[in-house]
């Protein structure tokens, strides 16, 4: 998301900063009368909090004037986030070390690996899940459920899918298989649904049904939002899937309009928890409440694409993309407000602020704010046993950054963070095959097009 046309004069910060600091510490951020603010080692550390704090209350005894008459909050927070932002873009190896790539091999801080292209297709893949006999199954983002064999060969889609309308961010997004597939046969979509034929009004919806002879039969529509929710919006429809104790957990974004994530009473922005065949369970945390959706789980998201359950302690943990700056990571807790849009650790694409508040009391911070934005998307903690030192660390895709972040997780807290891959395509999904490889779905960019999925093989 770093681009360097915001440090050269785009968008609103850009100008505050121009006029109130450049002065000081140059137009670029490099120092003058003040320090370079993109040195590897700030006097007083780079924490959000601190740059905010000395912007508000100035550093009197070093000459740097306090703010706080001259500025607003959410000003002041703007700034935060541009200079980490061109922090991140100058010091660009800073922290994790990124993957160097010598005769395919990848060389990492715990394994070395190579990629391995397993498929190539022309359409946009969005989400993948492993049939019991190795063979995957994975959606394309234009209505395709294919199935990509463990020889190589990746079929047609599926016939007979139910209506999908494929515009924007939407499409055929998210399948998982059952967790009891072997007896149940169920496999569970979620994609945008068209409110009628013809209509371009769509929400995202939780369907499932089997596959037989290549066809999709026994459709059953698990979770749909009451037509006055379908909206023209193009955007932030989710969306993940994952199963626990017979329950199903899916989200869906704010659909663009930023405040429904703050209101119990309509879908967008939320976490949801239902039963396997779509029954709302009695002991959710707002169905005592009158005006809320009782589906409900957690609210106060902003567009969560990333979502997986922690192999030991069965932690839901999700990642949300953030605006400008201010992806999360999220461990999901029962009836939680995450927060969106009254705080953010981001600010809006144009530079504007969006809130002067990145905590509030009742509102739940992320484990992991990327402030400048990866483009957060799907997640998998890796169960495999092919590198035994990776077990149980969490695996995070960037889409926009074009990146895989390995994340060592401590109960509650993310200890460690490493970029194991870089620059290969936007990282759409990860999963753990039943041979014990990661792999990733990725969207090619630049002038090819389309998608691939690759896997991470140790190399020896
Ligand atoms: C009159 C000059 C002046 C102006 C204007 C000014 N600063 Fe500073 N600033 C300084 C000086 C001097 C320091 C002391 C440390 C140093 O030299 O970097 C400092 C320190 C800082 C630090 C701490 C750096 C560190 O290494 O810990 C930050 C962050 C900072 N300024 C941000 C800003 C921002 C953002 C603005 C605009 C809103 C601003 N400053 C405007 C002079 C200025």
């Amino acid at each position: 998301m770093v681009s360097v046309s915001l440090l050269s004069g785009q968008g609103a910060v850009s100008r505050i900063y121009q006029q109130h600091c450049a002065v000081c510490h140059g137009a670029e951020m490099r120092g003058g009368l003040g320090g370079s603010l993109l040195a590897r080692d700030l006097i007083h550390g780079d924490h959000p909090g601190t740059l905010a704090r000395i912007i508000r209350e100035g550093l009197p005894d070093d000459g740097m004037q306090a703010f706080r008459n001259v500025l607003s909050e959410e000003e002041i927070h703007a700034l935060v986030v541009y200079i980490r932002e061109g922090r991140a873009a100058a010091l660009d190896d800073r922290g994790p070390r990124t993957a160097r790539q010598d005769e395919g091999v990848f060389e990492t801080e715990e394994h070395n690996y190579r990629l391995e292209v397993v498929a190539e297709t022309a359409g946009e893949i969005w989400g993948m899940d492993f049939f019991p006999n190795g063979d995957m199954l994975f959606t394309e983002k234009e209505g395709n459920l294919r199935i990509l064999r463990t020889d190589g060969r990746v079929t047609d889609s599926v016939a007979n899918l139910p209506p999908i309308l494929h515009h924007g961010q939407g499409g055929l997004m998210e399948v998982a298989f059952h967790p009891d597939y072997e007896e149940n046969g169920w496999v569970y979509l979620a994609y945008s649904e068209p409110l009628a034929e013809n209509s371009r009004r769509t929400q995202t919806t939780v369907a499932r049904g089997r596959i037989v002879d290549h066809t999709w039969v026994d459709h059953e529509t698990i979770w749909r939002a009451v037509d006055r929710f379908y909206t023209t919006a193009r955007h932030h429809f989710g969306t993940r899937i994952v199963f626990q104790d017979g329950y199903l957990f899916f989200t869906i974004g704010d659909r663009g309009d930023r405040n429904e994530a703050q209101n119990l009473a309509s879908p967008p922005g939320n976490t949801f928890r239902i039963h396997d065949d779509g029954r709302i369970p009695q002991d959710n945390p707002f169905v005592d409440h009158p005006d809320a959706l009782p589906e409900i789980w957690s609210y106060g998201h902003r567009n969560a694409q990333g979502m997986d359950i922690h192999p030991e302690t069965g932690v839901i943990w999700q990642t949300e993309h953030g605006p400008r700056g201010g992806d999360e990571l999220n461990r999901i807790r029962r009836g939680r407000n995450y927060g969106w849009p009254v705080i953010s650790f981001g600010i809006n694409y144009n530079g504007t602020p969006i809130t002067e508040l990145t905590e509030k009391e009742g509102m739940e911070q992320p484990v992991i704010d990327w402030t400048p934005s990866i483009a957060v998307c799907g997640i998998a903690f890796y169960t495999g046993d092919r590198f035994p030192k990776w077990r149980n660390n969490l695996f995070v895709g960037g889409l926009a950054a074009e990146v895989v972040h390995r994340v060592v997780l401590d109960g509650d807290k993310a200890v460690h963070e490493e970029v194991i891959l870089r620059n290969r395509g936007r990282i759409r999904d990860i999963a753990n095959g039943p041979d014990g490889y990661l792999y990733l779905a990725i969207n090619l960019t630049r002038n090819q097009r389309g998608s691939e999925i690759v896997r991470i093989k140790p190399a020896d």
